[in-house]
């Protein structure tokens, strides 16, 4: 585990490798994650995304991890949230930017059929989840609807105006989707998810904590901040 000194370097350090995956391979698909904790991330990638000899993304194809069941116009939908933080700031075409709906088999084959998931970012939610694998999701599972538990509904209700307003089911990449990509970067922030993220990567794996299944991922990198 790389531990950084603050949200700032976490954010840097992640934009970086995003940035130089580009540069290295301006063919590529990258899978991105939302909430809190990527928004710092996404902040670093605009700003290298708008200088002069700006990163370009012009060939980059997006996938998000998850979406909730929910108008995408929604202003919480995670497709607002990615207009918001990065889709909309950056030179990307909409035809670019893809994510899950309630044609799950698609999205799989989409994924499939432009070459899989070469750059996988990912945040930790706090009761150990990827995207929406909730605890109890089956380390091979592929995308799908999917019910929220409590926690996720509660921890989420910060971004709706009342908790009665989140949705309580989502569509999300599944497990075993997430662990077919080529790298992987778990992104953590807050000491409320070290102990989370401890169990995750260093005890024995278990559904009930879905970030274990990372274990057996061979290109791994986890950055972690208070
Ligand atoms: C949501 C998302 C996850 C994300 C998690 C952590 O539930 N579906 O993909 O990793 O929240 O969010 P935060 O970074 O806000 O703690």
């Amino acid at each position: 585990m790389n531990s950084l000194n603050n949200y700032k370097e976490l954010s840097i350090t992640v934009a970086d490798i995003v940035q130089e995956h580009i540069t290295k391979w301006p063919v590529t698909n990258i899978a991105l994650p939302t909430g809190s904790t990527p928004i710092g991330m996404y902040r670093e990638l605009v700003g290298k995304s708008n200088g002069f000899e700006g990163l370009e993304w012009t060939y980059v194809k997006t996938f998000n991890l998850d979406e909730y069941v929910i108008n995408p116009n929604h202003e919480q939908s995670y497709h607002s949230y990615m207009k918001k933080h990065l889709h909309d700031k950056i030179d990307i075409m909409p035809s670019q930017c893809h994510f899950p709906d309630r044609n799950t088999k698609v999205y799989e084959e989409k994924m499939r059929d432009m070459g899989g998931i070469d750059l996988c970012i990912l945040g930790l939610g706090t009761n150990g989840h990827i995207a929406f694998n909730e605890p109890g999701s089956d380390f091979k599972s592929r995308t799908r609807v999917v019910d929220l538990t409590e926690q996720t509904i509660v921890d989420n209700s910060r971004f709706f105006d009342d908790v009665g307003d989140v949705p309580t089911q989502a569509i999300t990449m599944g497990l075993g989707t997430i662990m077919d990509s080529k790298r992987i970067i778990l992104m953590v922030s807050g000491e409320h998810k070290l102990n989370i993220l401890n169990v995750a990567m260093n005890a024995a794996q278990t559904i009930d904590i879905p970030a274990s299944v990372l274990q057996e991922h061979d290109n791994l990198e986890v950055y972690y901040c208070d």
